[in-house]
């Protein structure tokens, strides 16, 4: 059967903004977040703790972060190393994420090391994190294709699960970081892992149009953690072929469709995305924003 209740992991903030070609103004993201909270999310991913040059959009995490940190949400960042845990830190973050590859082009590219220095570099980060006591999420990308190596074999996935889960990360989200998943490869990556469900939570983009059988076969498997972003905002900068995230929207229809309870006010997230659109100059790519903002 399906959850009774599933809970949203919001990173339209990050993962969207992190892609866009203009750099939106930090009093609009700081807005934006808010009006998350307001639709009735409860988990918002606020920005990244990384370096400036590599991602220069979230380069003004230290003046957002506390624009919105009175919130009553969970507003976990991205640190790749001890240099973002000490700024994340620094601002009163208590929940934080560190992004390890299932690739080694991929760990490359967004992180400059290869998979083992990845894991090497986080693991003082989770351990310091959790010493702190905060909530650590360890971020999985590449789990079913990556644009240079193609195909990911489930044992190199499975490994560095493995790895992150011993570092002590409390939650792993499952990247399909260029929406190449489709559902039995989703089934069989679930069947595979060894994590209790209750820590793993999946994380599709929506470049073949896959992501919501994806997350279906998800819900089949046990999974109650589901990332979106609001409008289908998103991709991923050192990965050329990602598309945006999941839309927060389509999920919402979907799970609502189901009976499955989300907390989120779907009226007040659809003009949440289309004020944001408005503001990147461009309509939303999800079908749900369209459909009911033209209502
Ligand atoms: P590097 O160039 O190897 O850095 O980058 P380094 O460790 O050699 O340090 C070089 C300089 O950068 C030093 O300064 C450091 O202090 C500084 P210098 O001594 O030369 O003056 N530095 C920093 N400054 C500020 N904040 C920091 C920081 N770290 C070092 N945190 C590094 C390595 C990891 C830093 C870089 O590769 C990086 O920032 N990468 C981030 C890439 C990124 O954010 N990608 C997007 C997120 S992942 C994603 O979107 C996928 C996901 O959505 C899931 C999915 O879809 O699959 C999560
Ligand atoms: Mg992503």
């Amino acid at each position: 059967g399906l959850p009774a209740r599933v809970r949203i992991h919001e990173v339209g903030a990050r993962d969207g903004l992190q892609n866009e070609k203009s750099t939106v103004p930090t009093e609009v993201k700081a807005e934006f977040v808010r009006r998350l909270a307001d639709a009735g999310l409860t988990t918002i991913e606020a920005t990244s703790f990384v370096h400036p040059k590599w991602v220069p959009q979230l380069a003004d995490a230290e003046r957002l972060f506390p624009l919105v940190s009175d919130l009553p949400v969970a507003l976990p960042v991205l640190v790749p190393n001890e240099r973002g845990l000490d700024r994340a830190l620094a601002l009163g973050a208590r929940r934080i994420a560190v992004f390890a590859s299932a690739t080694e082009s991929f760990a490359k590219a967004n992180l400059n090391r290869t998979v083992d220095e990845a894991l090497a570099m986080f693991a003082p980060v989770v351990g310091r994190a959790k010493a702190e006591g905060a909530h650590v999420r360890g971020y999985l990308s590449m789990c079913f294709g990556d644009p240079w190596e193609g195909a990911v074999p489930i044992p190199q996935v499975t490994k560095v699960c493995r790895a992150l889960l011993d570092m002590g990360c409390d939650e792993l989200s499952l990247g399909d970081t260029i929406g190449v998943a489709t559902p039995g490869h989703v089934r069989a990556l679930l069947t595979e892992l060894d994590v209790p469900v209750d820590r793993l939570g999946v994380h599709f983009h929506d470049t073949y149009g896959q992501a919501l059988a994806n997350t279906y076969a998800a819900l089949q498997h046990g999974v109650t953690t589901v990332d979106a972003s609001a409008g289908g905002l998103g991709g991923c900068p050192y990965a050329k072929s990602a598309t945006g995230n999941l839309a927060t929207e389509d999920l919402v229809w979907m799970l609502r469709g189901l009976g499955i309870d989300t907390g989120v006010d779907l009226g007040r997230l659809v003009a949440t995305s289309t004020w944001m659109a408005g503001h990147l100059g461009r309509p939303s790519p999800s079908r749900t924003v369209r459909a009911l903002s033209h209502e």
